[in-house]
């Protein structure tokens, strides 16, 4: 279906989603990644397509399939994935579903590392650009929401409250991602949802259904904002 047919709540409106993990190379063969498939970000991006939206779907090398009738731009390093954020403003809302590695290291190497050259190689990092802390940032062409996720281990919705602050988003999307929820990498997902009024737990849902939670919150919130 094309976008640009739905004739849903979101017609009109430019959405920008982040998904994936993103790649940071140590050599031309290597690179640190992390677990995320891109699920949750394609269910996303998928549900706000189905509420009319037009969706700019920027993605690491994910496992998840994309999502069908977005515009669809892939990406390797958290880098790389600024700079199509930034292309691809000014839209409406953006969410910052991507698991964007904190670090990349900080010279990678043209060649190829050998064993043989020397003892162990030693890795010096560099932090990677907050792509979510960007486009919240003030000024003209911040979208109307921004929302973010939170992906924590402990105490899920102080760190989340505090993440919210320090970003400068309006919502995050919080989920407890130790290993015991089999979260990470899994089809469910278990979120609370914090705003500018508080918390609220959601239960435990299948991404997509998240997703399309998620999508009508948005939904509303941009109409109630008229902008
Ligand atoms: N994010 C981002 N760019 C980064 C790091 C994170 O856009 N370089 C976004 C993620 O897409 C997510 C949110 O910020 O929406 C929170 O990511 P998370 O990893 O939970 O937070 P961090 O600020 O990186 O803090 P930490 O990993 O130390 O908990
Ligand atoms: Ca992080």
């Amino acid at each position: 279906i094309e976008a640009a047919l739905v004739d849903g709540p979101l017609k009109g409106r430019r959405i920008l989603v982040t998904s994936g993990p993103t790649h940071e190379p140590i050599d031309p063969v290597r690179y640190i990644a992390n677990r995320s498939s891109g699920a949750q970000g394609s269910a996303i991006a998928r549900a706000l397509t189905a509420l009319g939206a037009e969706v700019v779907f920027v993605t690491g090398p994910a496992e998840a399939p994309l999502p069908e009738g977005a515009e669809v731009h892939r990406i390797e390093t958290a880098e790389q994935m600024l700079a199509a954020c930034r292309a691809a403003l000014p839209v409406d809302a953006a969410i910052c579903a991507a698991a964007v590695a904190d670090w990349r290291v900080a010279s990678a190497s043209d060649s190829k590392i050998k064993k043989d050259k020397g003892g162990l190689p030693k890795l010096e990092f560099t932090e990677n650009p907050d792509i979510l802390a960007a486009l919240s940032q003030p000024g003209p062409d911040r979208p109307l929401l921004v929302v973010g996720f939170a992906a924590e281990t402990d105490a899920v919705e102080r760190n989340a409250i505090a993440k919210r602050q320090r970003k400068g988003c309006d919502w995050i999307v919080a989920n407890d991602v130790s290993p015991r929820t089999g979260i990470m990498g899994g089809t469910e997902n278990e979120v609370i949802l914090i705003t500018e009024t508080g918390a609220e737990p959601w239960p435990r849902l299948g991404k997509t259904e998240v997703a399309r939670r998620l999508a009508a919150r948005l939904a509303a919130h941009l109409e109630s904002e008229q902008g």
